[in-house]
């Protein structure tokens, strides 16, 4: 006999958290997301913030010491929060992660040392990296503070940075210790991540809940204008929806080639790159969403009417439809843009397979899409807009 077949499964489980005032000396939930264990013993944490957050918010790293000096019996912060570098751009290069790992060997932490990352997506893409990679992984605590990455990305398993041009080509799978999402940072966000951030509840809507499409297209103008009692629904509906997808799909590593939640995403992140990053990743999902629509519709799989339904709420909610840049053309004259479908083929690995809706709360895969009917979108979206 010359083969084993080696087999085995491991179980996850993390708590994600909805709150307000984390940072609250009174506020126990951080303390119990450490302890959740309840290890009998002193942990040992190391902090590391936003540094777009924290100009934002300046007193935030003396709340995070304060918060942990009041329970210095049961935490031992091993030293002062340190800043990270935020937004798209810092993903692009791998120096901040090693900085983070560089510091993280200083303060020796073990695997059961805490890492607490606070910031927006791409901040906690890069420390969720390095604190995988160390020890192959030490405990990571997110707590996110941009709309994204409340409802999406930071309540997921997936870290990652950009690498020899392409996005997110450097990243692991490494599922959080916990999740601590706290409403009252987005206070300081700015108007383009507060509603950005928004898509990426229509793309889930579209695909799976119709309900809370309802529920988006009634309250487009009061997340326009910044309602936060509306965010707090939006925010917290879209990332149980994203959990409920992780833990029930049946592919949370995405070892397979179907990726249902990148639905609009083929063509957004071929925009981001193309605008250099001037647009931001869910202003460019709001526009592939407005794309894929068009696309849905042409091919008999949602109406003309849901799909006004859907251009008209992302429009009112003060999302983007159109890019000029979905014009620009290569050399022989094809749409630039549609190599977003080739990058996406290469990303999934061999076919292609691109989420659709089908009626408002359902979808299918496709494995072609034809550029005929993509020309026709960007020409229809151009005069809608
Ligand atoms: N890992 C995943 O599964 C996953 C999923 C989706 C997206 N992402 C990644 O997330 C990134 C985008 O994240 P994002 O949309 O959160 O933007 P971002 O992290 O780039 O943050 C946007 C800007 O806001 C600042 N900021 C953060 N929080 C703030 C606050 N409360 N007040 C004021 N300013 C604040 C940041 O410093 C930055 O300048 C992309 O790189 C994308 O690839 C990852
Ligand atoms: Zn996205």
């Amino acid at each position: 006999m010359n083969t084993y077949l080696q087999r085995f499964s491991v179980a996850f489980e993390y708590p994600v958290h909805f709150t307000r005032g984390v940072f609250d000396v009174e506020n126990p939930l951080l303390m119990d997301t450490i302890d959740r264990l309840q290890e009998n013993r002193r942990h040992r944490v190391q902090v590391f913030i936003d540094a777009g957050l924290a100009a934002a918010q300046p007193d935030l790293a003396r709340q995070v010491t304060q918060y942990i000096h009041a329970r210095q019996d049961r935490i031992d912060l091993v030293c002062a929060p340190q800043e990270v570098p935020g937004g798209e751009m810092a993903k692009h290069s791998r120096q901040a992660a090693e900085l983070i790992m560089e510091s993280i060997a200083r303060q020796h932490l073990c695997r059961q040392s805490f890492v607490i990352a606070i910031g927006g997506g791409s901040t906690l893409d890069i420390i969720g990296l390095a604190a995988s990679l160390v020890h192959r992984g030490v405990r990571l605590i997110r707590i996110p503070t941009t709309v994204l990455a409340q409802n999406d990305s930071a309540v997921g398993v997936k870290n990652g940075i950009d690498a020899y041009g392409v996005k997110n080509f450097a990243g692991t799978f490494a599922p959080p210790f916990g999740v601590l999402v706290d409403f009252d940072f987005l206070d300081s966000l700015p108007d383009t991540y507060w509603v950005g951030g928004v898509a990426e509840a229509f793309k889930i809507a579209i695909i799976k809940d119709a309900d809370l499409f309802s529920y988006l297209a009634a309250h487009a103008p009061a997340i326009r204008e910044r309602d936060k009692a509306v965010m707090e629904q939006v925010v917290r509906r879209t990332a149980i929806m994203h959990l409920q997808h992780i833990a029930t799909a049946g592919d949370p590593f995405e070892f397979g080639t179907a990726r249902p939640l990148d639905f609009g995403h083929w063509s957004a992140h071929r925009l981001e790159m193309m605008s250099n990053y001037a647009i931001g990743h869910g202003q460019a999902v709001a526009i592939g969403i407005a794309l894929d629509s068009y696309y849905a519709s042409r091919s008999g799989r949602i109406t003309t009417t849901e799909r006004e339904a859907i251009l008209d709420a992302m429009k009112t909610a003060g999302l983007p439809i159109w890019s000029a840049l979905l014009e620009r053309r290569t050399p022989d004259g094809t749409l630039e843009i549609i190599q977003g479908l080739h990058d996406f083929q290469e990303h999934l690995g061999g076919e292609l397979r691109v989420t659709l809706p089908v009626g408002l709360g359902a979808k299918e895969e496709v494995n072609r899409m034809e550029s005929s009917i993509i020309q026709e979108a960007v020409a229809y979206l151009k005069e809608r807009y």
